[in-house]
């Protein structure tokens, strides 16, 4: 029997299917309820309990996407927050999950602190059910969170744990969207254990680069990592100052989903605890929208920059890093 999230949940799915538009105007991808043949994890989850499991049909799973970064401070939870939102304004059934315990912000960046209850070591412990410990957005009722535990340990967490917990999240929701701590140990571990793709944000910088170079470098082969490039500043891209984005496709090679420019609006709404895709004319709001369009599959265009800027260039070509045979995607 659906419980009351669910049947919340449901009822708004419905709603926000029938109005629901991209910011182009097209309509947008379908429900989960709906086949969707471009995702690979469709199955009956094993963590589901027989007794629940529908038995003439498939149930057709939410996509588990992590988060991450390997350098702190890049932007991980500000991607995680406005991509959730902007992929619940779409008509889909968003979780966004903070992984990263003992140092939760999601829920503030969100504007949800106040009301956390429970967290998911509580859910992992059987101290909690997930109904208790999610917290439903103030504003949307297609978004919720699962927030982390602030005085407990990451290591207190064993990734097949996490994995069952993102496994019962993806019965529910259409996307689960994993915000990774710093790093790349155990709290690393424990937030990729259940996805199935991966979203790694860096700025351009040389130290984050090579922080998400070796964290590309961890999840190639079980997953294939698309790249958001964070916090850029066309000016100084322009006077050479500042990696461009060529210069970084260059290095990581991976698929570009999206490019966000460096915007105090960002702190601004996260001070607020609003996310800045609800910032009326916010080119960054708008850019974190495309990058939710193009997770369901719309071919838009990434806005060019500025030209390259060959001292950097040339200096990253000296660099060790970089240099694995991977493509650059489509
Ligand atoms: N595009 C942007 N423009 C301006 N500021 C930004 C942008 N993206 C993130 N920030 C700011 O950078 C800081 C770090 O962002 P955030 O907390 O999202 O990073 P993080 O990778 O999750 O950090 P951590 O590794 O500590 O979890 C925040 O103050 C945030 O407001
Ligand atoms: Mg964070």
């Amino acid at each position: 029997m659906r419980n009351e999230l669910d049947q919340q949940l449901a009822s708004a799915a419905s709603e926000a299917q029938a109005a629901a538009q991209t910011l182009d105007g097209s309509a947008v991808a379908p429900s989960r309820n709906e086949p969707d043949t471009a995702h690979p994890s469709a199955s009956v989850s094993p963590q589901a309990p027989a007794e629940e499991r529908p038995r003439h049909r498939c149930v057709e799973l939410g996509r588990a996407v992590v988060i991450t970064s390997g350098k702190g401070g890049v932007g991980k939870t500000t991607v995680t927050a406005n991509l959730g939102t902007a992929l619940a304004d779409a008509g889909k059934r968003v979780v966004v999950v903070d992984a990263d315990v003992g140092l939760r912000n999601l829920d503030v960046v969100m504007g949800l602190e106040n009301r956390i209850r429970k967290h998911s070591l509580d859910v992992i412990e059987g101290h909690a059910s997930l109904d208790e410990a999610l917290v439903r957005d103030r504003v949307r009722k297609m978004l919720a969170l699962l927030p982390a535990a602030q005085n407990r340990d990451k290591d207190e967490i064993a990734p097949e744990a996490m994995r069952a917990l993102v496994a019962e999240l993806q019965e529910r929701f259409d996307f689960v969207l994993i915000d990774c701590p710093a790093g790349i140990e155990q709290g690393f571990r424990n937030a990729v254990a259940g996805a199935q793709e991966a979203i790694i944000v860096t700025t351009p910088e040389v130290s984050a680069v090579r922080d998400a170079d070796r964290v590309a470098g961890l999840l190639s082969g079980a997953i294939a990592p698309k790249l958001i490039l964070n916090r850029i500043r066309p000016q100084l891209v322009k006077r050479g100052s500042m990696l461009n984005v060529d210069d970084v496709l260059d290095i990581l090679r991976l698929e570009l989903i999206g490019v966000v420019p460096d915007d105090k609006d960002v702190i601004v709404a996260t001070n607020r605890g609003a996310p800045v895709v609800d910032i009326a004319g916010s080119e960054t709001g708008a850019a974190f929208r495309r990058i939710a369009a193009r997770m369901l599959g719309e071919a838009l265009p990434i806005p060019a920059l500025s030209d390259r800027s060959p001292w950097f260039a040339r200096m990253f070509a000296s660099l060790p890093f970089g240099k694995r045979s991977s493509t650059r995607g489509s």
